[in-house]
């Protein structure tokens, strides 16, 4: 798709929302029976009771192909009308072509310029941070940003530390230019490669291409220091939501709802604390999902809509952290919404 660069800045929004997750629920009852781990553990470290698992048949491409089209039918859209996908995932369908490449095609997208993005968890902050260029330069006018995971299947079953905290899913938004008070007020994506050995998956890469010994020693699988991701973890979800609400000019009063990266309650109520925030303006569904990865943000904020828990004119924070190490953080002001899910204009 070609665009032309305006000279003046276009405020951006979300215009529509789409999720997906499959069907099977893994309780964590249900690991019990498989792993030396209890139901209580897992829910007093971690707030997780159960998770969604893919098919076998079902691939990343597959769950974001489904968010995607409700996205673009809650956007008011075609398909065709796309400018631009942004996949983002850590479990592409394979290593090549990119996930966003077989979802522009699945959903017939025929205008539309694909590429995926790694940012670990945090994509899908990052999807929009970098979607809303594209709508705020004048080149393009709706770009679809996706975030799905089906971390199941790199998961290590038998490694009671990681499997019971992750689960599978996908969500979708369209991005459109918006009124000019509001829409995504300010950003703040931050990374730290220093700290990248703390959550990997080794093999499967260039580094060490799959052989018989990789994957004897799981070594396609995560890998996690999970102390460490959670000291980061608490340290700058808090920070990078102060630092986007001063680059938007916020104060935390003007907060009026939160949406954490669901990966551990723990990490997001001390979030919630650092802004001081009451836990009903936080949006937790972790208990249900685990950990989704990049879809965990727009699975937060479908059913934060969904319960009419944000309002037009609402102040909104949305924040992650992931893998690489990386974090984002979005201040936005919700408006600008006609789809099915949100109040109209
Ligand atoms: N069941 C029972 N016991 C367990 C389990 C389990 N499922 N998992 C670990 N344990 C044991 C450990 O072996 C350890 O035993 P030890 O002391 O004898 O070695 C003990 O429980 C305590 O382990 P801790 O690490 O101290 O437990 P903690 O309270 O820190 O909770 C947890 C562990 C839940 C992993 C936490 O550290 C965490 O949430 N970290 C962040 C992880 C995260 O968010 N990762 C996602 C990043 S986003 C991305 O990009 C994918």
């Amino acid at each position: 798709m070609t665009g032309t660069v305006s000279r003046e800045f276009i405020n951006v929004g979300i215009a529509g929302i789409g999720t997906y997750v499959p069907g099977r629920v893994v309780t964590s009852a249900e690991l019990e029976k498989t792993l030396e781990t209890s139901d209580e553990w897992i829910f007093s470290r971690s707030g997780i009771r159960e998770r969604r698992i893919a098919s076998p048949q079902e691939a990343t491409s597959d769950m974001a192909v489904v968010a995607a089209e409700k996205a673009i039918r809650d956007a008011g859209l075609s398909a065709e009308e796309i400018d631009l996908i942004i996949v983002a995932t850590n479990t592409p369908d394979m290593l090549f072509p990119a996930t966003a490449c077989i979802v522009q095609d699945k959903i017939g997208a025929v205008k539309a310029g694909a590429f995926d993005l790694a940012a670990g968890c945090t994509g899908f902050i990052y999807g929009l941070a970098a979607g809303s260029q594209f709508i705020s330069t004048g080149m393009y006018q709706n770009v679809l940003v996706v975030g799905a995971d089906t971390l199941s299947r790199v998961l290590n079953w038998e490694d009671r530390n990681t499997c019971v905290l992750f689960g599978d899913g996908a969500g979708a938004v369209v991005l459109r230019p918006v009124p000019e008070d509001c829409g995504f007020l300010a950003f703040r994506l931050g990374s730290d490669g220093a700290g990248g050995p703390h959550l990997t998956q080794p093999a499967g890469g260039s580094r060490m291409p799959a052989t018989r010994e990789t994957v004897e020693k799981k070594l396609h699988t995560i890998h996690m220091n999970g102390r460490e991701v959670f000291k980061f973890a608490v340290r700058v979800m808090g920070e990078a939501a102060e630092e986007v609400l001063a680059a938007a000019g916020l104060t935390k009063d003007d907060v009026d709802f939160f949406i954490p990266h669901q990966a551990n309650v723990r990490i997001i109520e001390s979030a919630a604390k650092k802004l001081g925030l009451p836990m009903d303006k936080v949006l937790v569904n972790v208990d249900r999902y685990g950990n989704t990865s990049t879809a965990s943000v727009p699975l937060a904020l479908e059913e934060a809509l969904r319960d009419g828990k944000i309002k037009n004119q609402d102040h909104v924070i949305m924040v992650g952290f992931g893998t690489g190490l990386t974090w984002g953080a979005i201040a936005m002001k919700w408006c600008g919404y006609k789809g099915a899910l949100g109040a109209s204009l």
